[in-house]
């Protein structure tokens, strides 16, 4: 478990680890992360009805991935607030993205998502030795913007993006030779 603190260096969350045992640990997580899909689903590249099966097999992906990581955002009472994790890690490139980032309940604990992103960034430099830490975002995504900054990213790129539909799932896919577009992603690299 990480502990987050807030900027007086109160203990005000943690960040509980996806574990391989959490159908018995945590078996309303299916079901919590379906739902805080669905509530969010137009601030991600990729836009789906979540169901509770598909959750789950996101999950166990996550547990067999080599490269992923997921955290739960717990508030100070474990109440189950949001997910945060990190994907893309290489280890030889020291690098990794900031991924899964969720908010999907209201917390009495201001700025919680904040301070978890900063433990996380804390953590991830400090136990996997992580020295290129990237992300991306919807560049209309402003909650999402603000809060990286404040945790110390700085935009890199803008690259235009074309939004498709594939099997029922809306996607925006890059659109690189685009001169102008309704939609973009940044590229954001944390810079401390
Ligand atoms: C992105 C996201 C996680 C940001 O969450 P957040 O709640 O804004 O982040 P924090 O917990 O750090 O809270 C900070 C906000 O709370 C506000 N706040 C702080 N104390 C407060 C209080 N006592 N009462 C009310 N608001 C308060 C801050 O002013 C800040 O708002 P601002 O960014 O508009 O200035 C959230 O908007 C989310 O889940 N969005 C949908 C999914 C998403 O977009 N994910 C990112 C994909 S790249």
């Amino acid at each position: 478990m990480i502990p987050v603190y807030n900027s007086e260096q109160t203990l005000c969350a943690y960040l509980r680890p996806l574990t391989a045992d959490y159908c018995a640990t945590m078996s309303e997580l299916p079901t919590l992360v379906a739902k805080w899909r669905n509530t969010n689903k137009d601030w991600f590249l990729t836009s789906f009805h979540a169901t509770e099966d598909g959750s789950k097999t996101w999950l166990d992906n996550i547990i067999q991935s080599q490269n992923r990581l997921l955290f739960i955002v717990e508030d100070l009472c474990h109440h189950k607030i949001g997910h945060i994790g990190y994907a893309k890690i290489n280890h030889t490139k020291k690098s990794g993205e900031i991924d899964a980032v969720i908010r999907g309940e209201a917390s009495d604990t201001p700025m919680l998502m904040t301070h978890g992103l900063n433990a996380l960034l804390a953590w991830g430099r400090t136990h996997l030795q992580l020295q290129n830490i990237s992300l991306t975002v919807l560049s209309h995504n402003h909650s999402a913007i603000k809060l990286y900054k404040r945790c110390g990213f700085r935009q890199m790129n803008e690259i235009p993006l074309r939004k498709a539909n594939r099997d029922g799932k809306i996607i925006f896919e890059d659109a690189p030779e685009l001169k102008e577009s309704e939609y973009y992603k940044l590229v954001m690299f944390y810079e401390g």
